[in-house]
């Protein structure tokens, strides 16, 4: 089943919306670069990257290649890389430190404990996005705040960690309801995750992403195994 018959259903104000979210990453490039922005290659992410290209504002974009990634990801990745204008950077974890934490304590070690769970996001996921940010002063995500409770407050313009992390974090479609993320994919036939047709509203890594059931909620996919509280990888956990 297509995503885009299933969800695509703009706000009443969604022309302002993208006019809104366009400025706000204008404003990002000509207050805040070096400003970069981080894709996961999920819905959002594909449409940041659209807007990005389609009014050239050479926004670099980065993707952490965690090495845990679904085939159909790694696909879309590539299809990225060959189409966009813009840059697409891939950052990928030590494979050194990967194999050690392999070989200590498995490959489902996620599943053990919260505790191997988050070394697991540190090794793969944020000592990457550590380099991706190196000398950047703010980067870009797909956060919304409709995905989950912990992300109802999320800002456009996130200063939170900007003394302790050093970056600004602009999440320009906050606001944005997942009927308007479809609406703007279907209309500018932008190209996305096939999962999404699978019933993966929320993708990150395959041992850590499963498809979600009728009724379920957005992120109910990912670490379904945690409580909800725990279900932050570490990327954008609140300091
Ligand atoms: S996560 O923290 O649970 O993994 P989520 O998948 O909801 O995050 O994605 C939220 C935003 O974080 C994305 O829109 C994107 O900006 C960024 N992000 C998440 N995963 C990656 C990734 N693998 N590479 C780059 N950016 C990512
Ligand atoms: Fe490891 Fe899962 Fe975190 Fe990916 S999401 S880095 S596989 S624990």
């Amino acid at each position: 089943m297509s995503s885009i018959s299933v969800h695509a259903k703009p706000s009443t104000n969604f022309a302002e919306k993208v006019f809104e979210t366009l400025a706000l990453l204008q404003q990002a490039v000509a207050e805040f670069s070096p400003v970069t922005q981080a894709s996961s290659l999920g819905a959002e992410d594909v449409v940041i990257t659209h807007l990005n290209n389609q009014h050239r504002l050479n926004m670099p974009v980065f993707v952490l290649e965690t090495g845990a990634l679904h085939r159909e990801t790694l696909a879309l990745l590539e299809r990225t890389q060959a189409h966009s204008k813009v840059p697409v950077n891939v950052y990928r974890p030590s494979n050194e430190k990967v194999i050690a934490f392999v070989k200590t304590h498995g490959q489902d070690a996620m599943y053990q404990s919260i505790e191997l769970r988050k070394a697991c996001c540190q090794v793969r996921k944020l000592e990457p996005l550590a380099e991706a940010l190196k000398g950047q002063r703010a980067w870009v995500t797909g956060l919304r705040r409709e995905q989950s409770h912990n992300r109802a407050e999320v800002p456009l313009i996130d200063r939170t960690d900007l003394a302790t992390k050093g970056q600004i974090k602009l999440n320009p479609l906050a606001n944005w309801t997942w009927g308007d993320v479809w609406h703007y994919i279907a209309e500018n036939k932008v190209d996305y995750n096939p999962l999404h047709d699978q019933f993966f509203p929320s993708i990150g890594c395959a041992p850590c992403t499963r498809a979600i059931s009728l009724g379920e909620e957005f992120r109910a996919g990912r670490w379904w195994w945690e409580d909800e509280a725990a279900k932050e990888c570490g990327l954008h956990a609140k300091t």
